[in-house]
């Protein structure tokens, strides 16, 4: 008796779950696959970019799925994108798991809105401007100097030597010039952190992410000391640090405390270096297999290199502003390799959005890597192509560094360091490839297989004709 009654209840509760959301709250189509695990299995049974592009050729731009325990709406039309990043961005807030939170540090950009976001936001960008970095072209061209000859006639593993190139950068971005004392040991602090990054959040004694958050620690104290230091000595110093120890909030004149600045100088480190280094892995691996362009890129920096060596001269900002075919080989890479896919945010309330209904606390993801490979925009997507980028791409379609308020703060550095390693390195050296395996490897960005191993030799002149 007791059951049924309970039975009945249940029943009524749903119907009256059902004609309570009202007809024009609709859910986004598409498969929420198993419960919990939903689709999770097949995302990474399919390669990721065939699991989207198989269930938006089904369902349409707007696709709802469940991954990694969460139900998640897709995004790869370039409007409802610009909408969620954009136009309507005080909807969608970031989200990122809690353990990357805890690695980075709480109080870094990424995982805020508002206030406290936009008055960092200003900070970073002030320090990354073409305006800021202008002066650090000697001191980046100084670090490739030092890396090229070491990768003469060896076997390098691109990945691996991309990441100490864009890590030397990142660190003078963030500290300045000038070494500090703490230098050293916050570099060996931060490798011993990175290795946990992608690791299994589990906090047990001997797991990498038990050892990495031991290096976090570790490494608060040793920023705190730097911090420290530099507002003693009152002399805040070079690079991001600088800028952010010396920011005083004009009307409260609360300076930031230490940890806020900590967690942002090591959020940004770990912004700019793998994203940077999975880049250029891609173009090199892009230049081997397009050997007219790379003959092509080569003239285009010996012309450059060729003025250089007559003024004697080192190379200067206003230089990289003349390359054109190489800023448009980083541009159809950055949009060929789309190292970031997709971006995640969550609703912060029931949003209704392009004519279906978003509930609070879904996560929402512009799809990145779909639209930059949507033939409508970028015809024979899958060709190499960099003369596409001589006419500039339909709006709102083209975002290797995001779009809005949380968009990247770094694209002038990241593109600089890029170009000022192929001046010196393509009328120098070439490169082949080690092995014969062709592939992508996820780390989490995607690269070629085993981090591209190459060789590397200097270039034979008298076989160009
Ligand atoms: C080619 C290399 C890079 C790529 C492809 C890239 C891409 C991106 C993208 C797509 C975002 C937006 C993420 C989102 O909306 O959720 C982002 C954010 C960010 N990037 Fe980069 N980035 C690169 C290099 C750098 C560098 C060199 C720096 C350091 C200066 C940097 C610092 C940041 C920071 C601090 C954010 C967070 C901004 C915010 O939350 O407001 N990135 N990046
Ligand atoms: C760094 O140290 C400060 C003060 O001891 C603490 O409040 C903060 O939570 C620490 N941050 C991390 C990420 O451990
Ligand atoms: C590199 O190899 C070339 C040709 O095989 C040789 O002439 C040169 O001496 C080598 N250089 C170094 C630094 O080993
Ligand atoms: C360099 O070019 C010459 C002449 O074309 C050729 O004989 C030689 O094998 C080439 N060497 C290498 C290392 O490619």
């Amino acid at each position: 008796m007791i059951p049924g009654v309970l039975f009945c209840c249940f029943l009524l509760l749903l119907v009256f779950l059902q004609w309570h959301r009202p007809k024009d709250k609709r859910l986004p189509p598409g498969s929420m696959g198993w419960p919990y695990i939903g689709e999770t299995l097949k995302l990474y049974a399919e390669n990721p970019n065939s699991f989207f592009f198989n269930r938006q050729k089904r369902f349409g731009d707007i696709f709802k799925t469940h991954i990694l325990g969460c139900p998640c709406v897709m995004i790869s039309s370039p409007e409802a994108a610009r909408i969620v990043l954009v136009t309507r961005a005080n909807l969608f807030k970031p989200t990122y798991p809690t353990s990357k939170e805890k690695m980075i540090g709480p109080e870094a950009m990424f995982f805020h809105q508002g206030a406290y976001h936009s008055r960092l936001k200003k900070l970073v960008q002030s320090s990354f401007l073409p305006s800021a970095i202008r002066g650090s072209v000697s001191e980046i061209e100084q670090i490739v100097l030092r890396f090229l000859p070491s990768w003469k006639n060896t076997t390098i593993n691109t990945l691996q030597e991309m990441k100490r190139y864009a890590f030397d950068v990142a660190m003078i971005s963030a500290f300045g010039e000038k070494q500090d004392l703490e230098t050293e040991g916050i570099k060996h602090l931060y490798h011993r952190l990175e290795k946990g990054y992608n690791s299994m959040p589990l906090d047990l004694p001997g797991t990498p992410f038990h050892k990495a958050m031991k290096a976090r620690k570790l490494l608060n104290e040793t920023l705190r000391k730097l911090i420290q230091k530099r507002r003693q000595s009152r002399r805040e110093g070079g690079g991001l640090l600088g800028v952010l120890l010396g920011d005083k909030d004009n009307e409260k004149l609360n300076q930031l405390s230490d940890s806020q600045i900590a967690d942002n100088i090591i959020g940004v480190i770990f912004a700019a270096h793998d994203t940077t280094a999975s880049v250029l892995t891609w173009i090199l691996k892009y230049l081997h297999d397009n050997e007219d362009l790379l003959e092509a890129v080569t003239r285009e920096q010996e012309g450059i290199r060729s003025k250089i060596v007559e003024a004697n001269r080192g190379l200067r900002w206003d230089d990289t502003r003349r390359m054109p075919l190489t800023s448009r080989v980083i541009q159809e890479t950055l949009r060929t390799a789309s190292i970031l896919s997709f971006t995640f945010r969550e609703a912060v309330e029931d949003v209704e959005f392009e004519g279906y209904f978003i509930p609070k606390g879904w996560k929402v993801l512009p799809l990145f890597r779909s639209i930059h490979h949507c033939a409508d925009f970028f015809p024979q997507p899958e060709r190499f192509d960099p003369s596409r980028f001589e006419v500039p791409p339909k709006p709102n379609t083209y975002m290797p560094f995001g779009n809005g308020v949380h968009s990247c703060p770094g694209s002038e550095l990241a593109k600089l360091e890029m170009l000022i390693l192929l001046h010196h390195l393509t009328p120098t050296y070439r490169w082949q490839t080690v092995g014969v395996e062709d592939g992508i490897q996820y780390g989490p960005f995607p690269v070629p297989k085993w981090g591209l191993p190459l060789r590397v030799g200097r270039r034979n002149k008298t076989a160009t004709p």
